[in-house]
């Protein structure tokens, strides 16, 4: 075959694969066999062998063509990611309702209703009509890129056709069929391998691997329900995201109800919770949704989640089966967590044999002894819980199960936390607690040191070689030689992965150190306000309640983390070890903002970090929400609460090309 040839050969072939991908994965109308569907394929990526230069970002040999990565690149979502609140009965969706009609004044509002498909949250993005990456959540900003990944879904188009906009972001869950799980995990058992608890895990570890022949093996499927950044596509409602997907010929959920009363949105869960046992997908509930954009503008959203939808969960499975053992894990922060081993029971498909006892005070509450018969629930958690007894079948041999005076593990006596209905074990240098401190310190959402897994941490810790996470930069060739199982070249790696953490950006930091009640979310904001981790140290509680995600418990926290002398001593260690303390690339442009207060919303040209970075470079300061004290609001697109609350307390709006002048 000429080029010439092989060129026209190659786009008919592609040509033809797609019809074909659209007739089996849109219309169900598959035209020829699985074989001669191969077949094509086997073709064009021959061609595409001799003749590379052919290969066009959206040929179907694309969707396996990836190498291995080496790990996952970040992504920022331009709209965040949300989440929703929950409601587990119908009175709760009548307060829902009512609290739209307060907050519409009006009495009729156009809602949607549709599965909440039980999946992982990602978001896909177009550009000019193709397929340009996609996005796990991750923790609501900044999600990794599994574009490769996402790729190996075939009923996903690559590129979209040109009747549609051509460049927007749609928002849906990856799953599996419950049918394809099963195949795969008989499968893997057949291989000698271990079989996924269900399938909502398997997809979520599909979707982590890092090399793309092997989710292209995994028989994932993907639904969207929303848009993220609409581009240019002039949509006015949730009812026109459902046409443009269905234009584009993006997979979307089969069933929707449109209510405009809270007692049809009730006729309509209940059809739903008939219906949904005949879906091919998982599905714990139902989202609610108000129609009308302009309506969910007005509604707005709290931190988390819209004001304007909301889940509603069913009635989750349950099955009854033996406690065997009640063991006591040690936490981080010391708590005792009780946790059921029980003797193997079959729930909503997969294998049970531990279930969360949450917490001694519920053991004692509901009379939970060892050799009861219990109800475990699988309540949308990975992990079911143990709900209630079977009095009926106590024989008096079960055992109480009493709530420790000390810690399993160190025999340290142990403190009762009121406010927590915690009990914990009172040793700070607990090996066990020491163990999981180090393990978040070092886990992928904090400082991401490679090599670093639990057995390894056990090690060192047990080999008294960590005490506390600044002890893992002292580590070296000649005290790692100790440990069991682990060659020269694990332990070059990761020594090398222990050195590069210290690059990590700070916020990292702040969030591995394990301060009680600091997530991610406001490790984060606190750095974007203080920039260093000095200053947030020196910071007094009332000034930590300025930033966002902080409140009053979190600022006491943080406030009183800081004040301990051991706390202070290891923030020593850790900078004299050389890990980054201060947001790099701040470099003093000009004092222009000085004196100024800003709030930043809606969504920009750049990340808000980035944006708060300069508006700090040149001498502002940044804070999470708006009040009396703000100077501005810098507001992007679809900006929610924070205008309002901007407008209503006469704080000055900026849009970005204004910002951009002032600068
Ligand atoms: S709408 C602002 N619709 O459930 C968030 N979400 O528990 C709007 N989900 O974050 C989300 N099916 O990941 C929406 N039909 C559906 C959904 C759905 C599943 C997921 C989604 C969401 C989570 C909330």
């Amino acid at each position: 075959m000429d080029p010439g040839q092989a060129k026209q050969r190659a786009a008919r072939l592609r040509e033809e694969i797609e019809r074909h991908n659209a007739l089996y994965y849109q219309h169900a109308r598959p035209e020829i066999s699985d074989r001669d569907f191969d077949a094509l394929l086997r073709e064009l990526q021959g061609i595409e062998a001799t003749h590379p230069d052919l290969i066009t970002p959206d040929s179907p040999t694309q969707r396996v063509g990836g190498k291995p990565l080496e790990g996952f690149t970040q992504i920022t979502h331009r709209v965040p990611m949300m989440s929703l609140d929950n409601t587990y009965s119908e009175n709760e969706l009548r307060e829902f309702y009512a609290r739209l009609k307060k907050g519409l004044g009006k009495e009729n509002i156009r809602c949607i209703i549709e599965p909440k498909v039980d999946g992982v949250a990602v978001a896909v993005r177009y550009e000019d009509g193709l397929l340009k990456y996609a996005a796990t959540r991750g923790d609501g900003r900044t999600g990794d890129d599994i574009t490769q990944n996402i790729k190996t879904i075939r009923s996903l188009p690559l590129r979209l056709p040109a009747s549609v906009p051509q460049t927007f972001e749609v928002r849906g869950e990856v799953y599996m069929n419950r049918k394809d799980f099963d195949k795969m995990n008989d499968e893997r058992e057949e291989a000698g391998e271990a079989r996924f608890a269900n399938p909502r895990n398997s997809t979520a570890g599909s979707l982590k691997q890092l090399d793309p022949r092997e989710v292209a093996k995994r028989p994932l499927k993907v639904i969207f329900y929303g848009l993220g950044d609409g581009g240019a596509a002039r949509l006015e409602s949730q009812s026109d995201i459902i046409t443009l997907l269905k234009n584009a010929g993006l997979p979307k959920a089969e069933l929707v109800w449109h209510c405009d009363t809270d007692e049809k949105i009730i006729t309509a869960i209940r059809e739903l919770d008939e219906k949904r046992k005949n879906l091919a997908y998982e599905t714990d509930g139902a989202v609610i949704k108000v129609d009308a954009f302009s309506e969910q503008r007005d509604l707005g959203a709290t931190s988390k989640a819209p004001r304007w939808a909301i889940a509603y969960k069913y009635q989750a499975e349950q099955a009854e089966t033996r406690l065997l053992a009640v063991d006591i894990q040690v936490g981080r922060t010391g708590a005792l967590t009780p946790v059921a081993r029980l003797e193997p029971v079959l729930l909503s498909g997969s294998t049970v044999s531990n279930a969360t006892l949450h917490n001694f005070e519920e053991i004692e509450r509901k009379d939970i002894r060892v050799g009861d018969f219990v109800t475990i629930e699988k309540a949308g958690e990975v992990i079911p819980a143990v709900v209630s007894v079977n009095l009926a079948k106590r024989t008096g041999d079960e055992k109480h199960v009493p709530t420790p005076s000390h810690c399993p593990v160190c025999q340290a006596v142990v403190v009762n936390d009121e406010s927590q209905v915690a009990i914990r074990c009172s040793n700070h240098d607990c090996p066990e607690q020491v163990k999981r401190r180090i393990e978040h310190f070092t886990h992928r959402g904090a400082m991401d040191i490679r090599g670093l897994g639990e057995q390894v941490v056990a090690q060192l810790v047990d080999a008294k070689l960590v005490r506390d996470p600044a002890d893992l930069y002292d580590l070296n060739e000649l005290s790692l030689a100790q440990l069991e199982r682990q060659g020269a070249k694990s332990i070059e790696n990761l020594l090398a992965g222990i050195q590069e953490s210290k690059k990590q950006a700070p916020w990292r930091l702040i969030f591995g150190l394990g301060i009680l009640h600091v997530g991610v979310s406001s490790a984060r904001s606190l750095m974007e306000y203080y920039g260093s981790v000095d200053t947030l140290a020196g910071a007094t509680v009332e000034e930590l309640l300025k930033v966002q995600d902080v409140g009053g418990i979190v600022a006491q926290s943080i406030h009183d983390w800081f004040r301990e002398g051991r706390n202070q001593a290891l923030l020593g260690r850790l900078r004299a070890t050389g890990v980054q303390f201060s947001n790099p690339k701040i470099k003093q442009a000009s004092d222009n903002l000085a004196g100024t207060t800003w709030v930043i919303t809606g969504s920009l040209s750049q990340s808000r970090e980035e944006i708060a970075d300069l508006i700090r470079a040149n001498g502002g300061k940044v804070s999470g929400s708006v009040s009396g004290k703000t100077t501005y609001l810098l507001a992007g697109e679809e900006a929610g609460s924070k205008l309002d609350k901007a407008v209503k307390l006469g704080v000055k709006v900026i849009s970005e090309a204004e910002f951009c002048a002032m600068l």
